[in-house]
C-alpha cells in the first residue's frame, strides 16, 4: 500500500516546507517537491493542501488504568489511546507501577498484560520504582534491556510512593551506572502532608486547600534538591510536570551549568489556574492533580521556559477520575481526591494555541510535542520526525479550523473536560499511525489491537 500526502507544509528540524510524502506500508518511504511526486503512482492519496504535515504527537507522560487514590484512573489502555489518537498523539508512554514490596520485572509483566493487544497506537513505559532495595537496583538493568530506559521517583506521596534522598542517591548511581534517565516527582511530600494535616485540623477540607498545601517553594525546593543529587551522582535528570516559575529558576540554573537536567511541564498549567480549584460545589476537585494549579503569573514563566528549552517536553500527565463516582471518595477531605487530571486528546491543540497566541513558534510546538521526547525517550529518528525510515506516524493539521472542547464530545472515558467551552483555532484532521490511517475527518478508522510495544533505547538528548 502506497499512499501519498499531497500539497501539504511539512513541519520539522528543517523548518517548514511545502512538499510530498510518500507512505509505504508502516514507514515513510519518501518526502519531495510535488514535481519530483509526480512519477509515484500512488494507490490512495490524501490532499494537504493548506494544511500541516507533522510527525504524530509523542505524549511522554499517561496514566492509564493506574491503581492510585484507591481507584484507578479511568481510561484503559484501549479508551485512553483511541482519544490520544483522535487528539493527533501517536505514541504514549505510560508508567508501569511498582508496589512496595513487589519487583520491577513482576511489575513490568503485569503492565505489558495491561497493555499489549490493547492499544491503538504504539506506546512504551517508564517504570515507577517505589521500593529501592538491592534487588530492585540490579532489575533497573534488565529493565533497560527490556526496553525500559527510564525510571520515575518520588520526593512526594510519603508511605505510596516516597523515596528519601538516600535512595534516590542510590537509583541515580545506578542510573549513572546503566547510562538511564531518572524522572522525578519534585514535591517536597513530608513537609506537605504536615501542612495537609494542619489544614484540615483548622476546618478546611475543600478542593483549594490542595493547592494551598503544596505551596511553589516545596516544588522549587524539591527540584533543586533532586538536581544536588542528580549532581553528585552525574545521572541525568528529567523533571516531569514542571508547574511553577520558581522550579523552573532552578532547572534553568542547572542548565545554564551545563548539567543533564531537563524539564516537562502540562498543557493544565500552560492555561488552568488555581482560580479553578476555588469553583463551588466541590468543583475544584475536576482540577486536582500534584503539582496544584498555581496563580496565573506562573503561566507566562513557562511559556517563556518553552521558548527558551528549559522546558524541553509538554506532556499532559493524563490521569482521569471521573467527577461523578472518583473525585468523590474526597468530598469532606481533600487527601482523599485521586490525583489527576484528564488530557491525552487535547494537548497538540491546546499547544497550537500558544502558536496562534504568539507564545511558541511552529517549530516550538512540533520540537515540544513530538522531536524533543523522541530523542529524550530513546525514539528517535523511528519516531518524532517525518523523514525517509521512520514511521508513518503523521498527522495532517488544519490550522485554521475551530473546534470548542466539551465532555460531550471529547473521546476520553471521563465525565468531565477540565477545559469544558475552551473555543481553539487549529484542528486535527488526518491520523495515521505506522501507516494507517486510524481518524480522517470526524471518523474512527483505528482498532486497539494496532499498537505495538516500543523498546526504547537510552536518552539521545543528553549535553
Ligand atoms: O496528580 C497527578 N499528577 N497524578 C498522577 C501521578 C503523578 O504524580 O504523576
Ligand atoms: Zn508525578
Ligand atoms: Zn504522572
Ligand atoms: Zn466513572
Amino acid at each position: 500500500m502506497r499512499t501519498r500526502i499531497s500539497g501539504g507544509t511539512v513541519l520539522g528540524p528543517h523548518g517548514a516546507t511545502v512538499a510530498d510524502v510518500l507512505v509505504e506500508g508502516e514507514r515513510i518511504a519518501a518526502v519531495a517537491t510535488p514535481e519530483q511526486a509526480a512519477d509515484w503512482n500512488p494507490d490512495e492519496t490524501i490532499d494537504a493542501t493548506g494544511k500541516y504535515v507533522m510527525p504524530g504527537g509523542i505524549d511522554a507522560h499517561t496514566h492509564m488504568e493506574m491503581p492510585f487514590g484507591g481507584t484507578f484512573s479511568a481510561d484503559t489502555f484501549a479508551t485512553g489511546t483511541t482519544a490520544a489518537a483522535w487528539g493527533g498523539t501517536t505514541t504514549i508512554i505510560d508508567f508501569a507501577v511498582q508496589a512496595k514490596g513487589t519487583s520491577l520485572l513482576s511489575t513490568l509483566d503485569k503492565w505489558h498484560e495491561k497493555a499489549d493487544g490493547n492499544c491503538a497506537i504504539d506506546y512504551g513505559f517508564h517504570m515507577i520504582v517505589s521500593d529501592v532495595n538491592d534487588t530492585s537496583l540490579k532489575e533497573m538493568e534488565t529493565c533497560i534491556a527490556a526496553g525500559v530506559s527510564s525510571f520515575k521517583m518520588f520526593m512526594a506521596y510519603p508511605g505510596v510512593f516516597y523515596s528519601t534522598d538516600g535512595e534516590i542517591l542510590r537509583a541515580m548511581r545506578k542510573a549513572t551506572e546503566t547510562g538511564s534517565t531518572i524522572m522525578m516527582h519534585a514535591e517536597n511530600g513530608i513537609a506537605i502532608d504536615e501542612l495537609a494535616a494542619q489544614a484540615i485540623a483548622m476546618g478546611g477540607t475543600e478542593p483549594l486547600q490542595h493547592s494551598l498545601t503544596r505551596p511553589p517553594e516545596l516544588e522549587s525546593e524539591a527540584t533543586g534538591r533532586a538536581i544536588a543529587l542528580a549532581k553528585v551522582t552525574g545521572a541525568p535528570l528529567y523533571i516531569v510536570h514542571l508547574s511553577a516559575a520558581q522550579a523552573l529558576a532552578e532547572v534553568a540554573e542547572a542548565r545554564d551549568q551545563g548539567q543533564n537536567v531537563f524539564a516537562e511541564t502540562c498543557p493544565q498549567y500552560l492555561y488552568l489556574s488555581i482560580e479553578d480549584m476555588a469553583k463551588g460545589d466541590f468543583e475544584g476537585a475536576k482540577y486536582v492533580a500534584s503539582p496544584p494549579l498555581r496563580e496565573k503569573h506562573h503561566q507566562a514563566d513557562l511559556w517563556r521556559g518553552l521558548r527558551t528549552n528549559d522546558l524541553s517536553v509538554v506532556s499532559t500527565d493524563h490521569c482521569p477520575f471521573c467527577f461523578k463516582d472518583q473525585k468523590e471518595l474526597g468530598r469532606g477531605d481533600f487527601r482523599a481526591i485521586p490525583n489527576g487530571m484528564p488530557g491525552v486528546e487535547h494537548r497538540m491543540d491546546l499547544l497550537h494555541q500558544g502558536v496562534v497566541a504568539g507564545e511558541i513558534s511552529l517549530a516550538r510546538w512540533v520540537e515540544t510535542c513530538s522531536t524533543t521526547p523522541a530523542r529524550m525517550f530513546g525514539l528517535f529518528p523511528r519516531k518524532g520526525i517525518i523523514a525517509p525510515g521512520s514511521d508513518a506516524d503523521i498527522v495532517v493539521y488544519d490550522p485554521a479550523a475551530k473546534q470548542t472542547l466539551s465532555a460531550q464530545t471529547h473521546h476520553m472515558n471521563v465525565d468531565y473536560s477540565a477545559y469544558e467551552g475552551f473555543a481553539l483555532t487549529g484542528r486535527v484532521e488526518t491520523v495515521l499511525s505506522r501507516g494507517r490511517v486510524v481518524v480522517s475527518k470526524d471518523a474512527f478508522h483505528g482498532s486497539t489491537t494496532h499498537g505495538t510495544f516500543l523498546s526504547r533505547d537510552l536518552c539521545q538528548y543528553l549535553n
